[in-house]
């Protein structure tokens, strides 16, 4: 007899994750001596946790201390330092009692979501988007609604869009800057995002876990919006995805909920984890040189790129260009798969992020070695000025 299978059990794949998978099958084929596969299909910095955050957790390995559970929503040290932080780099006041420190960013999303919503409500979130924002809303019985956004609006919602919804959403779901299309909401535009939420009784989720990693425009938080959750993490900015620790700041009237959920779901963050991210905040020298590496990389691509046909919208933050490839093919997938063979340059297709649009988007992610960015652009540049597309 057939046994019945759950809802999440139909969870698509990150598509993502299956081209890395591609992007190491090729680079392990390669005969000794040739051109190494130039990896920009991942947004994960090569950099390493900084040295200051492995010197505490080194530390606290040889120092005997039981690197057991922690409280569930944190050491309370990190929770404060996390709370000083938005002083910091916001002039905003966060009590520590309203941090939870959680198994990375995506550790937050599932908590935020079932302290918010019920099963059947509706979340409204642009599209392009982070796809296991979809993936895990559908997942807990939650229904995503994606508001089809373009370059005309930096690929980020609007309140006009929100109006147009019908019914109304229980909640949005916001990103600046974005996955994938590297773009912000300015200040002026959180701000009235907010006031829509607030007037409307829909709840706001902000994932923040880019910040820091932006070129242009200001950068403000949610943090100070009544009712919202931000979510954010020690994975990119800080430079620690291996480590799994994020972070979010919740209303009063959720810490609780979210705490019993934690410590049911998840019991802790890993300690040692903890112990090395409350260490990463004194790092800001070398943190702000991985930014500045960026920045370079992000100006090189945007001038080179078009050359290669590649349509480029505004790249403001994160280390993302999200590249409309339509003058080229209308089938991304196809067109990543050859770029990795024939110019061994491993890319995201669109349609990770974007099922209906993305066939004529590839997301490039510039956060790997200067040298290998430059490679890169000479190497598509030729690529799509000798290859015939169909
Ligand atoms: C927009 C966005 N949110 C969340 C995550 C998950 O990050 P974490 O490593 O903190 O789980 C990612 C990872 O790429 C991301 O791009």
């Amino acid at each position: 007899m057939a046994l019945k299978v759950g809802r999440g059990a139909a969870a698509p794949p990150f598509i993502v994750m299956d081209v890395i998978t591609a992007a190491n099958a090729r680079a392990a084929s390669l005969p000794v001596g040739a051109p190494a596969v130039i990896r920009m299909e991942v947004g994960q910095p090569g950099t390493g946790a900084p040295q200051g955050a492995v010197a505490a957790a080194a530390a606290a390995l040889r120092s005997g201390v039981s690197l057991g559970y922690t409280e569930a929503l944190g050491l309370p040290s990190l929770r404060a330092r996390i709370a000083r932080h938005y002083a910091d780099w916001y002039g905003i006041a966060v009590a520590p009692a309203r941090i939870a420190v959680t198994l990375g960013a995506s550790g937050a999303f599932p908590l935020a979501f079932l302290v918010a919503f019920d099963p059947g409500d509706r979340v409204a979130l642009a599209a392009p988007f982070y796809p296991p924002y979809v993936n895990i809303l559908q997942a807990l019985g939650l229904v995503p609604v994606s508001m089809e956004c373009d370059a005309a609006t930096r690929f980020q919602p609007t309140v006009a869009m929100l109006e147009a919804l019908d019914p109304r959403p229980a909640g949005l779901s916001l990103a600046s800057p974005c996955n994938p299309a590297g773009t912000m909401l300015h200040p002026d535009e959180i701000a009235m995002l907010a006031r829509w939420c607030g007037a409307h009784g829909v709840r706001l989720i902000s994932d923040e876990i880019y910040h820091g990693l932006h070129y242009d425009a200001p950068l403000a938080t949610a943090a100070a919006v009544p009712d919202a959750i931000v979510v954010n993490s020690f994975s990119k900015y800080f430079s620690m995805t291996g480590w799994r620790v994020g972070w979010m700041v919740l209303p009063e009237d959720l810490v609780r909920p979210a705490e019993r959920l934690a410590q049911n779901f998840f019991i802790s963050a890993p300690h040692i984890a903890q112990v090395a991210a409350e260490a990463a905040f004194a790092c800001t020298e070398e943190l702000e040189r991985n930014v500045a590496r960026y920045r370079r990389s992000r100006d090189l691509l945007l001038h080179a790129l078009p050359a290669a046909g590649f349509t480029l919208g505004p790249a403001e933050g994160a280390f993302y260009l999200f590249a409309d490839v339509s003058r080229l093919t209308n089938d991304s997938e196809a067109f990543c798969t050859r770029m990795l063979a024939e110019a061994g340059v491993a890319a995201a297709p669109g349609v990770d992020f974007d099922r209906i649009r993305g066939s004529r988007f590839v997301r490039f992610s510039y956060c790997g070695p200067e040298a290998d960015m430059r490679e890169a652009a000479e190497r598509l540049v030729q690529w799509a000025g000798s290859a015939a597309f169909g």
